[in-house]
């Protein structure tokens, strides 16, 4: 896997390490309709696992400890996931069912804690974020949005991007945005970032100098879209106190981070991976068969459906 290095010098003393992550999951899966009327969209299935169970494991493997999920009433679905089920363990360990047992007991392994707070009001991302202030107290933090799937977290050869995004923070202190590139017409969709033409390459970390939530695709500053995964210091937390809303009306993780910009460097880190936008219809779509098409017992299979149809 390449290194990851930073554009900025990297500070004196070495940063604070992040070991809680937020993981908003208030949304009401709109895009997912009707699929998601009783069901949390984060616990449809990718493959073998709710989308939500990808996105915490990808966390862990990267060392976070802790994980908040920001969350809303009708959602206790994916509490319960995460949580022991006794009845079914005890059905599972009784008929001898040891495989089975082994995918839906500690899902989330000991070391790990895993809290949930409520977002009373669908205020924005960025007050899903705010929700977690006291959960987080004054540590540095990860935010992963569990609409968005990086493949390279499942078992790729070609390494774990946010994994090394979380070495680009430890080796520099500046936080880190995941950005990968976008057609132009759909720049609309997404937090983008300025890097002030510089020529990004893949893992090696580039300052950003200006991130604007979904610009009009004739005033965006680039194509380099912010997709869902964030490392940032404590002092977000403020300046998201002060954040008015933006876009939709929404108070926008975007805006405190572009003020940010202001006081400290803030990088954005590009992936390789091939990632799949699981909030909307085709992109789950996309995400079920190239997980499905990983594993060689499914991949024939898959094939010959889809050259059959
Ligand atoms: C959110 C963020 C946006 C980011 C996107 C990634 O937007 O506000 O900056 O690029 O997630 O998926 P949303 O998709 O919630 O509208």
């Amino acid at each position: 896997m390449p290194t990851a290095s930073s554009s900025s010098a990297p500070l004196a003393a070495s940063p604070a390490p992040i070991r809680k992550a937020i993981i908003p999951v208030a949304g009401l899966g709109t895009r997912m309709l009707p699929a998601t009327k009783a069901i949390p969209k984060e616990l449809l299935p990718v493959y073998d696992r709710p989308i939500i169970q990808w996105v915490v494991e990808e966390a862990i493997a990267a060392g976070i400890e802790e994980i908040i999920l920001v969350t809303r009433s009708g959602k206790e679905a994916i509490e319960n996931h995460f949580d022991a089920h006794y009845e079914l363990e005890h059905r599972l360990e009784r008929k001898g069912k040891q495989t089975i047992l082994k995918t839906v007991k500690n899902i989330i392994p000991a070391h790990i804690n895993i809290v949930s707070i409520r977002q009373a009001d669908a205020l924005g991302l960025g007050h899903a974020v705010l929700c977690a202030k006291k959960q987080i107290g004054g540590e540095p933090f990860a935010v992963l949005l569990p609409d968005v799937l990086l493949l390279d977290a499942i078992g790729s050869p070609h390494g774990h991007s946010f994994k090394a995004m979380m070495a680009a923070w430890q080796q520099t202190g500046h936080g880190q945005l995941m950005v990968e590139q976008v057609a132009q017409d759909q720049v609309e969709q997404y937090g983008i970032a300025d890097v002030n033409g510089a020529n990004i390459t893949p893992f090696k970390a580039t300052a950003i100098r200006q991130l604007v939530e979904k610009p009009n695709p004739q005033d965006a500053p680039s194509n380099l879209a912010v997709l869902g995964r964030y490392l940032l210091p404590n002092s977000v937390m403020q300046l998201l106190q002060k954040t008015q809303p933006g876009a939709g009306g929404e108070i926008q993780l975007t805006d405190a981070l572009d003020a940010l910009i202001a006081q400290q460097p803030l990088n954005a880190f590009l992936t390789t991976a091939q990632t799949h936008d699981c909030g909307n219809k085709r992109g789950y779509l996309a995400a079920s068969v190239a997980v499905g098409m990983r594993d060689e017992g499914t991949k024939e299979y898959l094939q010959r459906i889809v050259s059959q149809t």
